[in-house]
């Protein structure tokens, strides 16, 4: 497979929101579309590109570009520092302040234009900036692109803590253009694929199979195969949140390996990336669900080796008491038990309510036998 295989096709995948339907455009080299797609899908006459620090310098040229091209007035683009540091109101703040001295109205269209953090700020200042203005989101990592944005939500942080201040908005459209991956640093999309072989465990066997055989992040890209697993990933997302808004609680398996993993996450002071952190809260859990048997062995086996098959750690070395003591943090603890999602076959898990202790003696025996 060439670098850039110019044969590589463009996936479309199609998110029906209660207050918005829009669709994922998934391809190699669809930067050059954002324009056109935007045009398509939010109309308007002026855009205004929010973006960061890192990634503004390398795409915002091209996206502004494709703007301009397909007939948008483009206004001068809105950078901030990049990182969860700036993640929050004095960010934002300022971006509505920029949008308001760009003198954009309710007909023109923000595009945000980097990774989570960038969909969260710029989705959040397009929800807020007269009421809410379109958004068109242009993911550029692998977790913007697998995880934020399907399913609206948008966000920023508080002294006291994530994502505690935000809203639902929904995108006019995506498009995720697998060729800004090569210049993302190799372990942070490592990292992010913790949450790849989340959505695999969650529901596609066949993907979990192929990860197995074959690191996603591997020697050169093959640009096919990531358009093919991160199109899946949307598709995986969208159907749990369409589920969910039939069967109250399908949502929570999202948070499958998050449990442990924001524990140790927490427990190394965020120092651990969070893919990986969500990888080691899998393993953990799926070991432990085939100890208590809500799983058979092999579901767990197969589990843990996708894991590893991906570079990503498979256990901890948080001592147990520590592990526990965040858990019980958690914000999905309900008195002395946590809500926690559990593996019960290759593309299926549940939420079950578990207590503390029996959740501590199942991990327990985890940490003692697993190989680190
Ligand atoms: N809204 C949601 O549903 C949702 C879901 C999951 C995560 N999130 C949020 O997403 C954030 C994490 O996402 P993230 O990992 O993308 O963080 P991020 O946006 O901070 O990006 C990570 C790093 O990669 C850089 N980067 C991004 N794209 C790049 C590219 N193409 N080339 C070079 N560098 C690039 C960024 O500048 C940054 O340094 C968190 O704030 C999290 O809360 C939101
Ligand atoms: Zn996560």
């Amino acid at each position: 497979m060439s670098e850039k295989n110019p044969e590589v096709r463009t996936r479309v995948v199609h998110v029906s929101a209660a207050s918005r339907s829009y669709d994922v455009h998934v391809g190699a080299g669809v930067l050059g579309e954002v324009g056109a797609i935007a045009r398509a899908a939010a109309g308007g006459s002026r855009c205004c590109v929010i973006t960061e620090t890192n990634v503004g310098p390398l795409y915002a040229d091209a996206v502004e570009a494709s703007l301009a091209a397909a007939g948008y007035g483009v206004a001068e683009r809105l950078t901030f520092p990049a990182g969860e540091e700036h993640k929050t109101l004095a960010t934002l703040g300022a971006l509505l302040e920029g949008l308001a001295e760009r003198e954009l109205t309710r007909d023109d269209v923000v595009v945000a234009l980097g990774g989570g953090v960038t969909g969260d700020m710029g989705g959040l200042a397009a929800a807020l900036y007269l009421r809410g203005v379109r958004v068109v989101q242009v993911p550029t990592s692998l977790l913007a692109m697998v995880d934020s944005s399907v399913g609206g939500k948008t966000a920023v942080d508080l002294a006291a803590g994530k994502n505690l201040v935000g809203a639902f908005w929904q995108p006019a459209a995506v498009v995720a253009d697998v060729r800004c991956l090569l210049t993302v640093p190799r372990d942070l999309l490592v990292d992010s694929v913790g949450e790849v072989v989340k959505h695999a465990v969650l529901a596609d066997p066949a993907l979990l199979g192929d990860l197995t055989g074959r690191p996603l992040v591997a020697g050169e890209p093959d640009e096919a195969r990531l358009v093919d697993v991160v199109a899946k990933n949307v598709s995986i997302k969208r159907d749990v949140v369409d589920a969910d808004e039939r069967e109250s609680g399908i949502r929570q398996t999202l948070n499958l390996g998050h449990t442990i993993g924001h524990a140790i996450e927490a427990a190394s002071g965020f120092a651990l990336g969070h893919g990986s952190c969500v990888a080691a809260g899998l393993s953990v859990v799926a070991r432990a669900s085939a100890r208590a048997g809500w799983c058979p062995d092999d579901v767990a086996d197969a589990i843990v080796r996708c894991v590893a098959a991906q570079g990503l750690p498979t256990g901890t070395d948080v001592p147990l008491d520590e592990l526990m003591r965040y858990v019980a943090h958690d914000k999905k603890r309900h008195d002395d038990s946590v809500n926690l999602v559990v593996p019960e076959r290759l593309g299926a898990a549940r939420v079950r309510r578990v207590p503390l202790v029996d959740l501590g003696a199942l991990v327990a025996h985890d940490l003692e036998g697993a190989d680190l």
